[in-house]
């Protein structure tokens, strides 16, 4: 089958590697309709994680059931399904307790939780930039899709990641009806969780980054736009909340932030949300920080260590949620939405491709090329002819 193989900093080639079959009674061999390119498919796509070369990349998946285990009873042959990017066994301590997250038996680490599709660090998982995908824990792990799957292709495979991170945002910070919510990055993760402020009935929804692409599509959904190239977000948000700051703030950026120039301060997103929120506000994490960061300038943030305001953030009494997002939380109440026709998440996709130009969509996605926000990989156009 051919997938999208990483080669090395900033290289990935369309090649033929080894089909994925059913190596367990539980696993469902998927083959793959509709796959995403995400943000943090970028850290390990710049070289920015200790992803290996060879292994493959895609954790935003969804496709049609081709073949299903000896052990699977409620996924079928034909079935559209979406999948978690988190791969998660159902009974550990911790998917018992929902946060599927930090799986204990999909993480091959004694000493970590958490695993992922074509991931740095979550497992041997293949991901699913390619033909076929291996979901193991099949009647777990796989969302089955209704009628309208084929149809809403671009809306649900939203399911499989952004739109329950960016909802997940949300729930950290704890938004609700009529709140004033800051959100730090209008890339799709952002733009999600400025959504899902949206669907909860947010007041008023302020979105920081600097690129005009994506300002535009945040002010689409009714979002006020803060351009950090043009004013001190910091002020702005005050400003618009009377000088008392926003109820609460999603970071949607990570690690890599960095200032207009495109200098790296790992730091930047996170002060600025202490000092945009209000005194005993909350605030989601979502953007990926890292224990190690060897390819940082700078000797703390090789350390993975961050300048983080804890003084600031204490005094003002605030609150912090972080991690990956627990996907299976959230994914069957967002995909209802969806059906009943309210949300369309893929109003933020700029780009259906086939898998064979996954390069080109790297490359410009990295860049955060004007007009490249959101590129959804159609790898199996050729097979279904
Ligand atoms: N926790 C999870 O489960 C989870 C899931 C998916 C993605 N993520 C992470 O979420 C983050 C965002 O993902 P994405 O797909 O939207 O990525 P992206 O890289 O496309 O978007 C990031 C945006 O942040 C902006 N930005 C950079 N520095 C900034 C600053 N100082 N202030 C404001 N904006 C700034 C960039 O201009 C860009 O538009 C990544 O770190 C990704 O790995 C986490
Ligand atoms: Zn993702
Ligand atoms: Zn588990």
């Amino acid at each position: 089958m051919k997938a999208v193989v990483y080669e090395g900093a900033r290289s990935v080639s369309v090649n033929d590697v080894p089909d994925a079959r059913i190596k367990q009674p539980t696993d469902v061999l998927v083959q793959i309709t509709t796959t995403n390119i995400c943000g943090s498919d970028l850290h390990m796509y710049e070289g920015r994680t200790d992803f290996e070369t060879g292994r493959w990349f895609g954790h935003e998946n969804m496709g049609q059931v081709i073949e299903v285990g000896d052990g699977v009873g409620k996924v079928k042959v034909g079935d559209y399904v979406v999948l978690p990017f988190n791969v998660a066994c159902g009974y550990c301590k911790n998917c018992e307790r929902g946060l599927t997250n930090y799986c204990l038996t999909a993480q091959p680490k004694k000493e970590w939780a958490g695993a992922a599709y074509g991931f740095a660090d979550m497992g041997p998982w293949a991901g699913g930039q390619a033909e076929l995908l291996r979901v193991p824990w099949g009647d777990f792990n796989c969302l089955r899709l209704g009628e309208d799957a084929e149809e809403k292709q671009t809306d649900y495979v939203m399911l499989a990641d952004i739109f329950p991170t960016g909802y997940h945002a949300t729930e950290m910070a704890n938004v609700k009806p009529g709140d004033q919510t800051v959100i730090y990055g209008a890339g799709p993760v952002g733009c999600m969780a400025a959504y899902s402020a949206i669907i909860k009935g947010a007041g008023k929804v302020m979105v920081v980054d600097r690129h005009p692409d994506r300002l535009k599509l945040i002010e689409e959904i009714g979002a006020i736009a803060i351009d950090d190239s043009k004013v001190d977000p910091v002020e702005a948000v005050n400003e618009m909340t009377m000088g008392l700051g926003a109820d609460n703030g999603c970071e949607c950026v990570g690690y890599q932030a960095h200032d207009v120039e495109g200098h790296e301060h790992p730091n930047i997103t996170l002060n600025r949300l202490v000092q945009s929120v209000r005194f005993t506000g909350e605030i989601g994490v979502v953007g990926v920080y890292i224990p190690q960061d060897p390819g940082a300038s700078d000797e703390l943030a090789k350390q993975g260590e961050v300048a983080f305001d804890f003084g600031e953030f204490w005094f003002r009494g605030q609150k912090l949620g972080s991690g990956q997002a627990p996907v299976k939380k959230y994914n069957r109440r967002l995909r209802d939405l969806i059906a009943g026709g309210k949300p369309k998440p893929s109003w933020i996709v700029s780009h259906e491709l086939d898998l064979d130009r996954a390069p080109e969509a790297y490359e410009h996605f990295d860049n955060r090329d004007e007009g490249w926000t959101k590129v959804v990989l159609h790898p199996a156009a050729a097979l279904a002819g």
